[in-house]
């Protein structure tokens, strides 16, 4: 393993004596190994008028919940996640697993608290929570929004990849999108979005 001096996580809880100080100053650390998979940008919340094809996102996010072996682990292999595209785009409709959902853009800005802006898609992650509840009681719902944030991770570093701009949503009017995705009778709980667009 390589381990190099130049990234340290930042210090936290009570003060250090000045020994430990030190010891932490020159602990060795992992930046050399781990930080080129993991690389993502800053959160973007204004975007320019240059959308991304639909095809190409949906083309981004299915393989990386459904190849294997797959980037994102699943408590008890359950893989309850499913993504729908909020989309201003005028695209046309895609043959996929991502249903894809278009509104006027205002409306889509009206679904997120924090204000983006500009022309963006939303992936929506929802989990079929009772697959996971069904399997491991009250504990299924914490496993699937863990399995969220790991899915996100992957998406983001691959949005860098492809130079998209993104932002994590985790504040939206969760009634609103839930009922834009539902489709009868099945009913994600959309758990997590994602503003993805261009700079
Ligand atoms: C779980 C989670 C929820 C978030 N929700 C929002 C959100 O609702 N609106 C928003 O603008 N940013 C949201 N963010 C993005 C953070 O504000 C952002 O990551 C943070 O300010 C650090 O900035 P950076 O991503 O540019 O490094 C969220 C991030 C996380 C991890």
């Amino acid at each position: 393993m390589i381990l190099d001096e130049s990234w340290r996580l930042p210090v936290t809880g009570p003060r250090r004596t000045a020994g430990e100080l030190h010891r932490h100053e020159h602990a060795p650390t992992l930046r050399g190994t781990l930080q080129a998979p993991y690389t993502r940008g800053r959160s973007i919340r204004e975007f320019s008028d240059c959308q991304i094809p639909l095809k190409d996102l949906v083309e981004a996010v299915e393989p990386l919940y459904r190849e294997v072996p797959r980037a994102v682990p699943s408590a008890g292999s359950v893989y309850g996640l499913s993504f729908s595209v909020l989309t201003s785009a005028t695209d046309l409709p895609l043959n996929s697993a991502t249903p894809v959902i278009r509104r006027r853009r205002g409306d889509l800005s009206r679904l997120v608290f924090h204000r983006l802006q500009g022309s963006f898609h939303l992936l929506v992650i929802a989990v079929e929570t009772p697959r996971y509840v069904h399997r491991y009681g009250p504990r299924g719902r914490r496993y699937a929004l863990i399995e969220a944030g790991h899915f996100m991770q992957v998406f983001l570093a691959e949005a860098h990849r492809r130079s998209w701009a993104v932002c994590p949503v985790g504040g939206f009017h969760d009634d609103g999108v839930a009922e834009l995705i539902s489709r009868p009778p099945w009913y994600p709980e959309p758990v997590y979005l994602a503003g993805v667009g261009r700079q």
